[in-house]
């Protein structure tokens, strides 16, 4: 039989969401029939992200269909986004390393449709969905870091929204992310700036000169990744927004 919207609003709220009306709308609305609300019901009561579940987030201005095991894209990554719009030009090479579901370069392309996108991830689930949302639009390439573009690609705009979470601190995420997120895409060593560390090294060899890194990181981490920036040959500057609880650096060549 079919559940009615307070049987799924009850299911959700048992279930620990807070925000149990709203997604129950979202399930409703996403479910093709009857038994696929029960099944997706069963997921999120389970705690299976509701963005996998209905398999899209809507993010920056973007709709970006998801899948299960694919890095939910945060809303704190708007920052990210923006600084990296305000930095693109109409025609620039825009590469979204580390791209999971392609979310970033997606939003930076609504804002620049000139640009020459690329996309590239390790994980062979988010290069899947990342072509997904690319197709037409750009190309996804898989493999790690830097190894997986085609060379020579002289990039203008470099994405990197690298994983930063500390290790000792994976245990510490909500069950969300820890249980239904790949941990190739949470944990970025021991003080969370192993993948961005790499990522600065080979950035002076990709950039165009101007070119720009721009990379998510916690207030924690501002100090080592300016110095790790300034290490690497480029001129880094830390972005934050206080109401996004973001905090974004953008480290020139
Ligand atoms: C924090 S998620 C960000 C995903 C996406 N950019 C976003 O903001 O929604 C980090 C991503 O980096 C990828 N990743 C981790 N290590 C990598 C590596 N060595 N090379 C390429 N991608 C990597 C993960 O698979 C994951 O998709």
């Amino acid at each position: 039989m079919a559940m009615t919207e307070d049987q799924v609003v009850t299911a959700l709220r048992a279930a620990g969401c807070v925000f149990a009306e709203d997604e129950a709308a979202a399930l409703i609305k996403a479910a093709p029939d009857d038994s696929a609300l029960a099944e997706m019901v069963a997921r999120r009561a389970g705690g299976e992200p509701l963005e996998q579940v209905v398999g899209f987030a809507d993010f920056a201005g973007v709709r970006v269909r998801l899948r299960p095991g694919v890095f939910v894209p945060r809303v704190r990554s708007e920052l990210l986004v923006r600084e990296a719009v305000r930095r693109t030009a109409e025609h620039a090479v825009v590469v979204d390393l580390c791209c999971g579901s392609g979310a970033l370069g997606l939003a930076v392309a609504r804002h620049r449709p000139e640009v020459t996108l690329y996309a590239a991830d390790v994980d062979p689930v988010a290069v899947a969905c990342a072509r997904d949302n690319l197709a037409g639009r750009g190309e996804v390439f898989q493999g790690d870091l830097y190894d997986a573009l085609p060379e020579p690609l002289p990039i203008d705009v470099l994405l990197a929204n690298v994983p930063y979470v500390a290790t000792r601190h994976i245990p510490l995420l909500p069950a969300e992310a820890r249980d239904h997120e790949p941990h190739t895409a949470l944990d970025g060593g021991g003080d969370g700036l192993d993948v961005f560390r790499a990522v600065a090294a080979g950035a002076s060899r990709w950039l165009t000169p101007g070119g720009v890194l721009l990379s998510e990181i916690t207030e924690a981490q501002i100090e080592a990744a300016t110095a790790t920036a300034k290490g690497s040959g480029l001129r880094p500057e830390v972005v934050s927004d206080d109401d996004l609880e973001a905090t974004v650096i953008v480290a020139v060549r």
